[in-house]
């Protein structure tokens, strides 16, 4: 019969993990190839080699993932083109600030039949307005777009530590099921869930509550502190996502895509650590420096995603209504101090 192949976009921390999942999977199941295509955005190591021939030959990611093997069947691939040309499956996993450049040079690139999942969390904002990083695949590429979003720390899933996750699709029931299959382990249990928008959503917007629970690690507050800010940027989190999409099911923000990720990401999340220390800084250390110093090439969401939210709240005249969301903007800007993030709460949030 008919056999499936899947290329994955992306290679770094988590693009790595995600290809590894899927290949321990096409081995096993008769319906997908055995390869996984992995695109790499190529460099050139310190060591003088480049990236792609070394996960080829040590079938490590050395950079993004040291230590861990990703199995002899994932092929890294310098050549966008190139990698995603057979796929029918698309599992697209990279920064989403990179995301638009990469839509626009896959346009009439990809198969027609193919079916993507974006493991990305963040938006674009456009002249319209937001744009969800699924639409901008589907809408580019001409293709229908799901996607896995979950608490899902990808060095502690990189070791096998058991983990859940939520796939969210539009209307295809049979689609899903077919992702659920490719990412399922013993130690990543996925389950399917028809609200796109508020997996995606709640992916997107937790890199947001991740910082302001930085700010308060930064600042010594204490566990108290911390529940009552991931409280409020849950609510503000549903609140938000059911003004873009009234679609949005309050059920979403209980799967391991909501107030897991919330809870994972505030405790052990790249975010709220480089946030931590942007406030021990007093914030005077910019994040783009402290990112450069602290996470090796790896990328963080929640800034941009901050900046972004805060286009749309201004935009539409809701920010008085989304305290957190704005004040984490402001205190990343400069325009706030780290200590801005607990005052807000005295402002009597207006949404329940
Ligand atoms: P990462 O943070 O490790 O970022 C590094 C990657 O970005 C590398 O592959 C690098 O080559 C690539 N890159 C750098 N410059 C680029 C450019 N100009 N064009 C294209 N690519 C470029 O990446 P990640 O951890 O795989 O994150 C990808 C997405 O997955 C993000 O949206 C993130 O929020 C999400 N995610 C991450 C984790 C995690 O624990 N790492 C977990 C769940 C979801
Ligand atoms: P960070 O990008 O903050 O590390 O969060 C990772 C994540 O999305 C966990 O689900």
């Amino acid at each position: 019969g008919y056999k499936s192949r899947v290329t994955v976009v992306g290679s770094g921390n988590w693009g790595s993990v995600a290809a590894k999942l899927i290949a321990s999977n096409t081995l096993k199941l008769n319906s997908f190839h055995d390869e996984v295509r992995m695109w790499v955005f190529e460099e050139t190591l310190l060591s003088g080699e480049k990236l792609t021939d070394v996960i080829n030959r040590t079938n490590e990611n050395v950079k993004y993932l040291p230590g861990i093997k990703l199995g002899k069947n994932v092929i890294a691939d310098p050549d966008i083109h190139n990698a995603v040309k057979d796929a029918n499956m698309l599992v697209f996993v990279i920064p989403h600030q990179f995301m638009d450049g990469i839509c626009k040079s896959l346009i009439d690139k990809v198969r027609g039949d193919a079916e993507a999942i974006s493991l990305i969390k963040g938006m674009e904002v456009k002249m319209e307005g937001p744009c969800m990083i699924s639409t901008l695949i589907s809408e580019q590429l001409g293709i229908n777009c799901s996607v896995l979003m979950g608490a899902n720390i990808a060095n502690e899933i990189a070791v096998e530590k058991f983990s859940e996750a939520t796939v969210g699709y539009r209307d295809n029931r049979e689609i899903a099921e077919q992702w659920v299959q490719l990412f399922s382990t013993p130690y990543f249990m996925v389950t399917p869930v028809q609200d796109v928008e508020g997996v995606e959503l709640c992916g997107t917007l937790k890199n947001v509550v991740a910082l302001a629970a930085g700010f308060v690690d930064g600042l010594d507050m204490g566990n108290n502190t911390k529940a009552a800010i991931m409280r409020i940027g849950l609510r503000e989190m549903r609140a938000f996502s059911k003004l873009l999409f009234s679609s949005v099911r309050d059920s979403t923000f209980f799967e391991s895509c909501g107030v897991a990720d919330v809870i994972t990401t505030c405790l052990g999340g790249r975010n709220r650590k480089v946030a931590e220390a942007f406030a021990k800084n007093g914030g005077k250390r910019s994040f783009d420096e402290l990112e450069a110093e602290m996470l090796q090439g790896q990328k963080l969401q929640g800034v941009s995603t901050a900046r972004e939210v805060y286009e749309v709240l201004s935009h539409r005249g809701w920010l008085e209504l989304f305290p957190l969301f704005a004040t984490v903007h402001e205190i990343c800007i400069g325009r706030l101090p780290p200590s801005a993030i607990v005052e807000y709460s005295e402002k009597k949030p207006r949404l329940s």
